[in-house]
């Protein structure tokens, strides 16, 4: 199995150069979180093996976000990144049929390529609102596929499948005897009400998240799979342990620190978040070259430069980057045309998000008929 690099992590901010970058919308997280927020006591610690499955305390508290569960549905991953990597290879062989939505993070639809698999897109359109189509996914499941993948909230066009659609595709996939992937990696960015996780409501899905986005904890790497289906969780643990065998005791430590203080920085997040999405639809309004739609979970909003609008792509991105020190996450990130781009709202200070987005309407006019 030959793999090449993601075009989204090659190109990402901490590869690029965090010094380089003044105001950084490409993240599709909030702000990185400090360990002195945390107070995590790591005196005395034993650097040992820990358990593969993941702490049990941690589990625990994993699982509490789940409705029915017990810490044994619950595999601690590094980051749902492994999680994909692991679900991908244990469910799938070469030749078998996956639906997965697209745009997405690409490593939902890159390992099954990899693995062989014949992938059928479930595109998310932005005439559509970038919405899951029910009649379009009812079509393209058969008996054979293996599974259907989903991010929700999705990324990148910030785009959330309701609890009502949500139980529609779980009806269609359970009819189909074939499994849900749901990436909820972005669950605990949801603006109104908080979504179900898809593991919640059927033995035939699993959920996967982690720590990275919400919480702006990436550096600790820890990701989890939730599914309430004990012999699928070991066969996710018979792969774990060949890449890793278990976690850092390090992470889950600082995890547990995380997830005990979540409700006081859940707090925190959601109250900046709302700050910057209202400075972002604000100058979406007065965009007169870019379509958009609004997003409705995730930090993330994925606009489209319009058709009529004549502009140089490649000059576009060169000069927000390197004369405005600005940097978005372009459409060849998610396999997409350049036309579109993803403005992370959520990482930077209100101010430098400002910034950015004037940034952005500058370096458009600056290139328009460049031709
Ligand atoms: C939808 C989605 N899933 C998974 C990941 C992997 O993140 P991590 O491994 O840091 O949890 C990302 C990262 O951007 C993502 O956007």
């Amino acid at each position: 199995m030959k793999f090449d690099r993601m075009l989204i992590e090659k190109e990402s901010p901490e590869e690029y150069g965090y010094q380089k970058i003044k105001h950084n919308l490409s993240e599709s997280s909030v702000k990185d979180i400090n360990i002195d927020d945390l107070h995590v006591n790591l005196k005395n610690f034993l650097l040992c093996y820990g358990p593969h499955k993941g702490k049990k305390e941690l589990r625990e508290l994993i699982a509490e976000e789940y409705e029915n569960f017990s810490p044994e549905h619950v595999l601690v991953t590094n980051g749902a990144a492994e999680a994909l990597f692991i679900v991908a290879l244990s469910l799938l062989e070469t030749g078998d049929h996956v639906v997965i939505e697209h745009p997405n993070y690409p490593s939902n639809y890159r390992v099954p390529k990899f693995i062989g698999c014949k992938i059928v897109p479930l595109e998310l359109r932005l005439e559509n609102k970038f919405e899951v189509d029910l009649n379009e996914l009812e079509n393209l499941v058969t008996r054979k596929t293996k599974f259907v993948s989903l991010t929700n909230p999705n990324n990148p066009t910030g785009s959330v499948i309701s609890e009502k659609t949500l139980k529609e595709i779980i009806r269609i996939v359970e009819s189909r005897d074939c499994y849900l992937v749901s990436d909820e990696t972005y669950h605990d960015l949801t603006f109104n009400n908080q979504l179900p996780h898809a593991a919640s409501l059927s033995s035939k899905a699993i959920s996967i998240s982690s720590l990275s986005k919400a919480y702006g904890a990436p550096g600790i790497r820890i990701g989890h799979i939730a599914v309430r289906d004990n012999a699928l969780i070991e066969s996710f643990l018979a792969l774990k342990e060949h890449i890793n065998i278990c976690n850092s005791v390090v992470d889950e430590e600082i995890a547990i620190a995380l997830l005990e203080n979540k409700n006081k920085i859940m707090k925190n997040v959601k109250n900046h978040v709302k700050t910057n999405f209202g400075i972002l639809k604000d100058w979406l309004k007065v965009q007169k070259g870019l379509e958009y739609v609004e997003p409705k979970g995730g930090v993330v909003c994925f606009p489209r430069i319009k058709n009529d609008v004549q502009l140089k792509l490649q000059a576009f991105y060169e000069v927000l980057l390197e004369k405005y020190s600005t940097m978005v996450g372009r459409g060849r990130w998610f396999d997409m045309d350049d036309k579109y781009f993803r403005i992370g709202y959520g990482w930077p200070s209100k101010e430098s998000l400002k910034r950015g987005l004037e940034n952005i309407t500058r370096a458009l006019e600056e290139v328009k008929n460049a031709d």
